[in-house]
Parts: C-alpha cells; structure tokens; sequence
C-alpha cells in the first residue's frame, strides 16, 4: 500500500481567537468545527494519493456519486485530550485505524495504512491544537475521520474512487444532561444488525436505521434505545451509537461480541481498567430478562454505557414492554464513576499511561 505525505495548504481566514475561544466555553459535541480539515484520495490502480490539509469547507460532489445512492461510507470518532503540560494526545489512534480498515473490508473499500490514517488525525491536530480544550475539564478535541465512495455513476458494485477526509470538532459532553443518569429503551422488535450483517463495521448505515427506534425511545421518554439480538430477540446487543456495561458488585460484564456489535474502543479499554482497579471484567451473553431480574433482586448494581462521545454515561431508568426499573435508585453508580474517573485520568495525562494508550503529538 502507498503511503502519500500530507501537503500543508493552510487556511488564510482561521477563525479568531476570540471567536474560538467563545466556541470553546460551551462547545457542545458536533456542532462546530476547526479551521481545517485532511483529504486524501484513493483512485483504482492508483493507490492512495493526493494527501493534503486544508481549510475547513463543503466538498462538491456530483448528484451521482456513489455515496449518496449506495451508502459506502465508514466513519471513526476517537479524542485528542490537552495534557498537564499544555500538550495534546490522542487515545488509542491506532485501534481507530485498524476497526477502520475491518470496517473498510466489510463495505468493499480499500484500506487506509494505519500510519497513514494516525498521520492524517496528526496533522489535524498539529494544525488546529489551538482548539484543543484546556486541561482541568472533560472537554476533548472529537476527531471524526471518514471515507466516501466518489465513483460518479449509478452501478451497484464497490466504487473506484474513495475520498477519506478527517474534520475535527471541540467536543463537551455528549448526552445534554453530562454524567446526569440516562434513561434506556430496550426495543423488543427493531433490531440493528442481522448475524452476517454490518453490525461490527462503523458504517452510517447502522445509524440511519438506528434513528426510527431512537425516536421510539424518545416518545416512550426515554434517552436511547437498547437493542437485542436479531434472532431470538433476547439477548442484549448495545444502545443506538455506544456499547452498555452491566456491574454486578466487583464485576463488570458487557455483552460478547457477536458479530452484530460495534467493538468500541472505550468498551475495550474499560475490561483493562477495570481489572487495574481491582474489579473482575467480563465478556458474556446478558438477556434482557436477566437484566431486569438481576435489577430487581438486586444482584445487578449498576449499568453504564461508553463510547468514544459518551465516553461513561450511567443508566438511570430502564424500560422495556410492560416493564420499568431504576438502576442504582436512579444515581451514577460507584463502580460507574470510579470507571469514569480512571479512564479520563489517563486520557488527560493524570495518571500513568501504564498501556501506552496515549499517542502523544
Ligand atoms: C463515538 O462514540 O465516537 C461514536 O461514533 C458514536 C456517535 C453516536 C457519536
């Protein structure tokens, strides 16, 4: 595989200081970004090429291209975090890199190097640092890195043209409310990825077809949706964009992953922490009746969700057909905020990286 340079182009026009630092008192997440973005293109026969970091800005595409009919798309989410010494690092990058390629393999694109891709986030970073949040508060640098078909043409087959662009936004907390407990919906009928599906690739598709039972989450008052396996309908899969811990006690346990679940990055990393703190950490097969059953005798402690954007957000209130509970009475859990902390502690360079997690710029 090529490996192209990045060739720096700059924007003329960066945003102000001040404007930037009015974005940075209350970024929210995905809704402003920095000054630049990395393109990068791939063309058949040609490889990977044309690297190059630019200005922030619309692409053009043709209303035939690829993309927009056939959805040929992966995406990926990972952070860049200020350290105590006012330089930035990011999380596991090269983990990002490899789910990137797995997920390319499943939509039949091609494969980004992981070097290539960490050096493309690198860039970035490097160029907008100034949008890096302050250290002290949770407030991250969300990296969104991205490709598209860009084949021009209405044939259904893998495109022969791919763009892969890296944008970047200062990210606060993901759900309004911050570490406020989340109310879940465990849908007993839509589910969101078939076993041979798409489940495990970060595709949008698994989040368009996500958005009708989120919004059946929501008339039900609820935050997010619970999905459960495609095939019996019971066994607990994740909620619509992050992976769900259950804590029994001094143990954690989130579900297997079963070819239909996304391997988040965060999910991963906590089943270490989480023994570095003491507790036990497992992979296992939880039914959405066990779930209740083990709430309501009270064996079931806690529940959590995590992601890169959620980063550790507890449950607070779960429903399902029939059924309501409180986890916890309804508050961030012990074993849920001691997680937290521990894993925002190495990723802000608080305490030793003893994994070597962090990739320093
Ligand atoms: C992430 O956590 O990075 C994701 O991609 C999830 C998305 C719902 C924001």
């Amino acid at each position: 595989m090529t490996t192209p340079t990045i060739e720096l182009k700059p924007s003329a026009n960066p945003l102000s200081d001040a404007e930037r630092e009015a974005i940075l008192t209350n970024p929210g997440f995905g809704r402003h970004f920095t000054d630049h973005m990395v393109t990068i293109r791939w063309t058949e026969g040609r490889g990977w090429h044309d690297g190059q970091l630019v200005p922030y800005a619309p692409i053009p595409l043709d209303p035939a291209t690829h993309v927009l009919h056939y959805a040929q798309e992966i995406f990926e989410g990972l952070k860049a975090y200020r350290q105590p010494d006012g330089s930035v690092a990011t999380f596991r990058p090269e983990k990002n890199a490899q789910r990137f390629q797995a997920s390319s393999r499943r939509l039949a694109m091609p494969e980004l190097p992981v070097e290539t891709f960490i050096e493309a986030c690198d860039a970035l970073v490097q160029q907008d640092k100034a949008w890096v949040p302050a250290h002290g508060g949770e407030e991250s640098l969300y990296l969104r890195p991205f490709m598209i078909a860009t084949e021009v043409g209405l044939g259904v087959k893998p495109a022969n043209e791919y763009l892969f662009i890296v944008i970047a936004s200062p990210a606060g907390a993901y759900f309004p409310g911050g570490v406020k407990p989340v109310s879940i919906w465990a849908s007993e009928d839509r589910v969101r990825a078939v076993p041979g599906g798409m489940g495990d690739a970060k595709t949008g598709g698994n989040y368009a077809a996500s958005l009708l039972a989120q919004a059946e989450a929501a008339a039900k008052g609820c935050d997010q949706v619970c999905y459960l396996d495609a095939v019996e309908h019971k066994w607990v899969e994740e909620l619509g964009g992050m992976n769900l811990y259950f804590v029994y006690g001094d143990k954690i346990v989130t579900p297997s992953l079963s070819g239909s679940i996304l391997e988040g990055v965060t999910r991963d990393s906590l089943l270490t922490v989480a023994r570095d703190l003491g507790y036990e950490s497992e992979e296992a097969r939880v039914s959405v009746d066990q779930w209740q059953r083990d709430s309501e005798n009270g064996t079931l402690t806690e529940v959590f969700a995590c992601g890169t954007a959620a980063v550790i957000t507890p449950v607070g209130t779960v429903k399902r057909a029939g059924a309501e509970w409180k986890q916890s009475g309804g508050e961030p859990g012990e074993v849920t905020m001691k997680l937290r902390q521990a894993l925002l502690d190495i990723q802000r360079g608080i305490t030793a990286d003893k994994h070597g997690w962090m990739h320093e710029l």
